[in-house]
């Protein structure tokens, strides 16, 4: 979609939001809370920003950008060079953040721009009435973009804010946030954030709760974990029979487009789920950041643009 900048705004410092629109005004496609879109920047890469708007409203898409210092152009490019009444290339949402819809009562924890899936949530679960709190780590309220929305109607009863933290005291808040939900181990937890905090929250959240009912999003991939040592291993392709091997260094779907299967990629980072393959036999070694646990144990699928195998051979239902 080509969808028009009607509005920026300043959310907080280094936090700006941008409104997009239809051209023509027509109605955005509908998205289920959480969702996020691939976003083309002026400088031509693509990256991937939650929707933080109100799911029920199509009449615009709201994101939200925090300015990196370390940007790879993303961030920089959307600050410096995007200007109301711009043109941006926008993706169809997509999902790998999805509310549990069985789920008693949702525990969001957001920290700095990680606010944005979950208030995109918090819209939702308000319409729906259910049993929520948001729990929003920022160092100030200043720093909090959209604080003061959340401190307001309809979200001030549902939302806790946790300002000035310190990291040996994290702990602490999170456990204390865990033990007041009314529905104990059984209430799901969502958590988006730094990478350090989504962490201490998902080790809290695992006392007492189970694997599934821990959901997180990530959008920055964190170098270490796609890293790792990088095997040779041989994929079939099970319509053909053809064996492709990939070597040491090479990524899978570098492997397929050169063999002429062209498998569509955006973030190329384990982060989007766009390159997602099945798997019918093998086991893979995932290092994406969007298929959920239970997803990888299942074994029955990979992210074709960093993950590799474990075992000699995978057979990918292609
Ligand atoms: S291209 Fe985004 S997960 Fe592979």
């Amino acid at each position: 979609m080509k969808l028009i900048v009607d509005r920026i705004t300043d959310e907080a410092p280094g936090i700006r939001s941008f409104r997009l629109v239809h051209p023509a005004g027509k109605p955005l496609p509908a998205y289920t809370p959480g969702a996020h879109v691939d976003i083309t920047v002026p400088g031509g890469i693509v990256r991937q920003y939650s929707l933080c708007s109100d799911p029920a409203d199509l009449s615009a898409y709201l994101i939200a950008v925090k300015l990196e210092p370390a940007s790879r152009g993303g961030s920089r490019s959307l600050h410096a060079d995007v200007k109301t009444g711009n043109t941006l290339e926008v993706g169809e949402p997509r999902n790998l953040f999805a509310l549990e819809p069985s789920a008693p009562e949702h525990l969001l924890f957001g920290a700095g721009i990680g606010i944005t899936p979950l208030l995109n949530m918090a819209y939702a679960l308000n319409a729906q009435g259910a049993r929520y709190t948001l729990h929003y780590f920022a160092r100030s309220a200043a720093d909090a973009a959209f604080s003061g929305l959340l401190a307001g109607q309809p979200f001030a009863d549902n939302v806790r804010f946790h300002y000035a933290v310190q990291p040996d005291a994290i702990d602490g808040a999170l456990d204390a946030c865990l033990a007041a939900a009314a529905s104990g181990g059984a209430a799901h937890v969502y958590t988006c954030g730094p990478g350090p905090f989504m962490d201490k929250v998902v080790a809290r959240a695992a006392h007492g709760r189970a694997e599934d009912a821990i959901h997180l999003e990530h959008f920055q991939a964190d170098p270490v974990s796609a890293a790792g040592e990088n095997h040779a291993f041989e994929v079939k392709l099970a319509s053909s029979g053809q064996l492709l091997a990939v070597p040491p260094g090479v990524t899978l779907v570098d492997v397929l487009a050169r063999a002429g299967i062209q498998i569509d990629t955006s973030c190329r980072e384990g982060i989007c789920g766009t390159c997602i393959v099945p798997v019918l036999e093998g086991e893979p070694d995932h290092r994406d950041h969007c298929l959920s646990k239970k997803e990888k144990a299942a074994n029955d699928q990979i992210c074709a643009c960093v993950s590799r195998s474990r075992t000699a051979q995978l057979v990918l239902d292609l």
